[in-house]
């Protein structure tokens, strides 16, 4: 079976983005992200994949897919879906990980009615004025454990620590 995964970063109220962008520069985060989902598959939202900067999509090294309901949308160099379950379903005996990268609508999507293997969840320590955030869900179904932490730097205004769940 494909392994099924989120990965995000949110604030201390779950604030995920404003404006159709991220609310900050976390250098080391961007590391983590780009590792992890490196040579995977990634699955985003329409409004996601247009708040990436042209010149930086699709992702590069990772099979991009962007989910709308817009049957004449072109995405160059992803494969697009109008429907998320088709898309996770296309990849059904894959040996790349899925990895669900946002935004706010998709994950919600994703939490309720996907069966998840892991979270990849970055808690910053710090509140910005989102208008997106995180859907809430039941964290007794997971084991939450650290797999790293971020404390303020010259690169980093804010420090941060990142969560992996599982089953
Ligand atoms: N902090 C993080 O880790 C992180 C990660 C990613 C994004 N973000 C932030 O999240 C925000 C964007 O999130 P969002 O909730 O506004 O939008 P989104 O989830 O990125 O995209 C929503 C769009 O996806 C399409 N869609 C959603 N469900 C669908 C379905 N079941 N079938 C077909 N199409 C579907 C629709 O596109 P159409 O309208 O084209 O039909 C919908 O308008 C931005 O601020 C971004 O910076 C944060």
């Amino acid at each position: 079976m494909t392994k099924l995964a989120l990965i995000v970063a949110m604030d201390e109220a779950r604030g995920i983005g404003k404006n159709n962008d991220l609310m900050w520069n976390l250098p080391n985060d961007m590391k983590f992200f780009k590792e992890k989902t490196y040579g995977q598959i990634v699955i985003m939202g329409r409004k996601n994949y247009d708040s990436i900067p042209e010149r930086f999509r699709p992702l590069p090294n990772r099979e991009n897919c962007v989910i709308t309901r817009n049957t004449s949308m072109e995405a160059p160099g992803c494969k697009v879906f109008h429907d998320l379950h088709e898309c996770i379903n296309s990849y059904k005996n894959d040996e790349r990980t899925l990895f669900i990268i946002g935004g706010g609508d998709i994950y919600r999507q994703a939490l309720q009615t996907l069966t998840l293997d892991e979270l990849y969840i970055t808690e910053i320590d710090h509140t910005f004025d989102a208008d997106t955030f995180l859907f809430h869900f039941d964290e007794a179904d997971w084991r939450k454990t650290i797999i790293q932490t971020q404390i303020p730097d010259d690169l980093h205004d804010y420090g941060f620590t990142i969560y992996k769940y599982s089953k």
